[in-house]
């Protein structure tokens, strides 16, 4: 492991969950004073939205709460990935069996957990937006912000940042 500790946020379209916990994550990183030691990006396991911006209704919704997606680009999970980050965090179940079978060296499996494993609440799975209304995608930032917080937490201690 680099002394830069690298998380990688994974969903299906890389336009709409992953992109938002990517940009929360990136300010509470900025606002710790810790963006040369934490390195973030994001990626979706599906290939339809690549060298998209994130999902219009998303990034309304972010920047309304401080968040701003507008800098980022879709692109695709690729094998490599998984090397290359130390923390690979998933926003629901599929995303994780997906990841799963990009998967060639054992190890690799300890890196993929589903974000909201670091919230205390009982749900589990980030819910996908993209087919509902605008409460989806308030929902997507209430419970990806409040994990990002305890994620910088969990960093924080383990690698003694
Ligand atoms: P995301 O949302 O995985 O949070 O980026 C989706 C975006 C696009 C599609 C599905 C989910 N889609 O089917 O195109």
């Amino acid at each position: 492991m680099s002394n830069q500790v690298s998380v990688l946020f994974v969903c299906l379209g890389n336009i709409c969950r992953s992109p938002t916990a990517d940009g929360i994550f990136r300010y509470l990183v900025e606002e710790a004073g810790l963006s040369d030691k934490i390195r973030i990006d994001s990626a979706g396991t599906g290939e339809w939205h690549v060298g998209k911006a994130p999902d219009e209704r998303m990034q309304a919704a972010a920047l309304a709460r401080g968040y701003d997606l507008s800098g980022l680009t879709a692109r695709q999970l690729q094998p490599e990935d998984l090397d290359a980050f130390d923390y690979v965090l998933v926003m629901d179940k599929q995303n994780q069996a997906d990841v799963e079978d990009l998967v060639s060296e054992l190890e690799q499996m300890d890196k993929i957990r589903l974000l909201l494993s670091f919230n205390p609440s009982a749900i589990t799975e980030v819910p996908d937006p993209y087919y509902g209304g605008e409460s989806g995608f308030q929902q997507v930032i209430d419970l990806v912000e409040s994990a990002c917080k305890r994620l910088l937490v969990q960093l924080r201690k383990s690698h003694d940042l």
